[in-house]
């Protein structure tokens, strides 16, 4: 069948989309598919002729969030990953939480602040996390630990919009946990060499500084990564997501996890961590390029 990798899109998280992209069109050709590129940078999709799966790599707004999803289902196109519904839900980071909290799945405590009238300060002890709701790639999240730095902290958050998460930090390791097809993989401990996993930690190739080490397996005994394991299906569950996802947790020092959110579109370029966790499991990126596309298609 025709694919075509949908990738870029009008989101702040556009240039990480392009690495994706890319990636998986070159794990795809390699895996013998008939692909191509599909790069958008609007608000609408045009599926090329005789296209029968869109394997989508849009990251953040327009492509995760349910809007690319239902443009295809409109158009009775297939697509890999979470329908629109649960792309909508996971990718809300506030309608999320309320889910976790509902079907018991541990998450920081939190406070939603509205800076519609202007910014807006939280009642929340320090330290604490300031996020935007409904972005990606740690845009707009900023870990406050002193009192002076939370209004610039919460100002930056809203640029985004007018809803700001601000979520107790919790001090310890940061895990993610990927599920494919029901399938939950090895659990990968993210290291960052200085601060927290940030734009920089993340894409050191793309923003020219920053790094970190993961290590999966994560160095974890067998009940605390069942824990971990088990708390990321939870939520991905609760959230009805179909396909895959990668869920990130923090871990206290107490081995408590506490969920964040689930990535409906998570990173995939061959560095990137369900790829990591995936090849763990046994599977090459041509592989789990494939198994996506495939159980997509169920
Ligand atoms: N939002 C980035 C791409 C991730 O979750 O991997
Ligand atoms: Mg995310």
């Amino acid at each position: 069948i025709k694919i075509a990798v949908a990738m870029g899109g009008p989101g702040s998280e556009h240039d990480v989309s392009m690495a994706t992209g890319q990636a998986v069109l070159k794990a795809l050709l390699g895996e013998g598919c008939d692909a191509e590129a599909l790069e958008i940078n609007t608000s609408e999709v045009i599926v090329p002729e005789g296209v029968e799966l869109v394997f989508n790599t849009i990251h953040g707004t327009f492509g995760e969030d349910g809007v690319l999803q239902k443009q295809l289902e409109a158009k009775g196109v297939a697509y890999t990953g979470a329908g629109s519904a649960s792309s909508l839900l996971a990718f809300d980071k506030v309608a999320s939480k309320e889910r976790f909290i509902e079907a018991g799945v541990p998450t920081p405590a939190s406070e939603t602040v509205d800076c519609s009238a202007g910014v807006q300060m939280p009642k929340m002890d320090l330290p604490y996390v300031v996020k935007p709701p409904r972005e990606g790639s740690s845009v707009g999240v900023h870990i406050v630990r002193e009192e002076e730095e939370a209004r610039a902290a919460i100002e930056d958050a809203a640029k985004y919009g007018d809803e700001v998460l601000v979520e107790q930090f919790v001090e310890g390791k940061e895990l993610t946990v990927g599920i494919v097809d029901g399938e939950v993989f090895p659990v990968v401990h993210i290291a960052p060499r200085s601060g927290f996993y940030d734009m920089s930690n993340k894409y050191p190739w793309m923003t020219g500084e920053g790094g970190t080490d993961y290590y999966c397996p994560a160095e974890l005994d067998e009940e605390t990564t069942q824990r971990v394991q088990d708390a990321a299906l939870a939520a991905h569950r609760a959230l009805g997501v179909e396909v895959y996802s990668r869920v990130d947790v923090l871990l206290d020092a107490d081995g408590n996890p506490f969920v964040l959110e689930a990535n409906t579109i998570p990173g995939m370029t061959e560095s990137s961590l369900l790829p990591k966790a995936a090849k763990e499991a046994g599977y090459s990126f041509g592989n789990l390029c494939m198994k996506i596309a495939e159980v997509s298609l169920q």
